[in-house]
């Protein structure tokens, strides 16, 4: 019997050799140690022993026993310690390893130049106010002395939603909203989309943007005018740049005038991108019509102001040299970036 047990604890420590999981581990204890296990049915024969021998080979048994159980949990440990060693090894990170650089996007070219615009006006005391584009035709035609069978609706046909309803085609809409809305003095830039039914081309887009800025005070005059959109563009677009005004008409204002700047491309002496004439187009201004005053509810006898409305695209594009508005919109990443 004590040959048996000692064969026992020399085979349970040979295979304890060859293990290299927990699951094989487990399998081992209970052939060895459990209930069912060998040393158990060796321990059951031990009542045919006699009594001097059985205290003999109990002891060897015990120590077989506790031997093997030793072994076994060392065994455990070290499985536990090579597992926990691949998992470390298995999740090294290189950090020495170059980083991914996190792509940064940029300003639009147009965002860029409203901004601009925007923050000179800010500079100058203005608010800057926001308005719906969808419209009431009130607010785009009506308050703005452009009754239903007036010529000037005609070059500025947009999209209607419904007889009455429409997509805005000016920003002119918002001056009604801010003169309902607010006392004189009353000093506002809105810049915003637009929309009137025209087919896209190198210089027209059914969506475009534009910039309307509003003034009504006390004593507002042509002088008023005239100095804001000096001091504005020579902001803009450098000290060098000069301006004319043309006569013009427009239902909203009067007088009303178009303005135009020394071409940025020949400084006035005339090219192909100025027509010969020294000059580009820049905005439509003038002062505010008697009429929208009173239609919003402004005293034109004691008060008067000056509007004026440029196109956001085409003084972007003037600005940067762009000869073609539908680049503005095809998000080419080639365009883009060099912004
Ligand atoms: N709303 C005009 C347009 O879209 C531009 C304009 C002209 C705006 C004169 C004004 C203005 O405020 O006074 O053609």
């Amino acid at each position: 019997m004590k040959q048996a047990l000692e064969k026992i604890e020399l085979a349970a420590k040979a295979e304890l050799e060859k293990i290299s999981d927990s699951a094989e581990l487990e399998n081992l204890r209970v052939k060895f140690l459990g209930k069912k296990g060998e040393l158990t049915a060796i321990m059951k024969q031990m009542a045919a022993l006699s009594a001097e021998e059985r205290p003999i080979i109990g002891q060897i048994a015990n120590s077989v026993r506790s031997d093997i159980e030793a072994a076994v949990t060392k065994k455990a440990a070290e499985l536990k310690a090579e597992a926990s060693k691949r998992k470390l090894i298995e999740e090294r990170l290189d950090v020495t390893l170059p980083g991914k650089a996190p792509k940064l996007g940029k300003l639009h070219p147009m965002d860029v130049v409203m901004h601009e615009i925007e923050d000179i006006f800010i500079g100058m005391g203005f608010d800057v106010v926001s308005g719906p584009e969808v419209e009431y035709d009130y607010y785009n035609f009506e308050a703005l002395n452009i009754p239903p069978d007036h010529p000037a609706r005609d070059t500025q046909d947009t999209f209607f939603i419904t007889d009455n309803i429409l997509l805005r085609s000016q920003t002119s809409s918002v001056q009604v909203h801010v003169m309902e809305d607010r006392k004189p003095p009353i000093r506002i830039l809105s810049p915003g989309r637009v929309y009137r039914s025209d087919a896209i081309d190198a210089t027209h887009s059914p969506i475009f943007h534009q910039i309307e800025c509003l003034v009504v005070d006390k004593g507002i005059t042509m002088a008023n005018l005239v100095d804001t959109l000096n001091m504005f563009l020579k902001r803009l677009y450098g000290e060098d740049a000069k301006i004319r005004l043309r006569p013009h008409h427009f239902p909203f204002t009067e007088p009303s005038a178009e303005v135009d700047i020394v071409c940025f491309n020949c400084g006035g002496k005339g090219c192909s991108m100025c027509k010969g004439e020294g000059y580009v187009e820049l905005l439509g201004a003038g002062m505010v019509h008697p009429k929208v005053l009173a239609n919003c509810g402004i005293d034109p006898e004691v008060y008067s102001g000056f509007a004026f409305g440029l196109g956001l695209e085409r003084v972007t594009m003037g600005k940067y040299g762009i000869n073609d508005l539908r680049l503005l919109y095809e998000n080419d990443l080639r365009f883009l970036e060099q912004f």
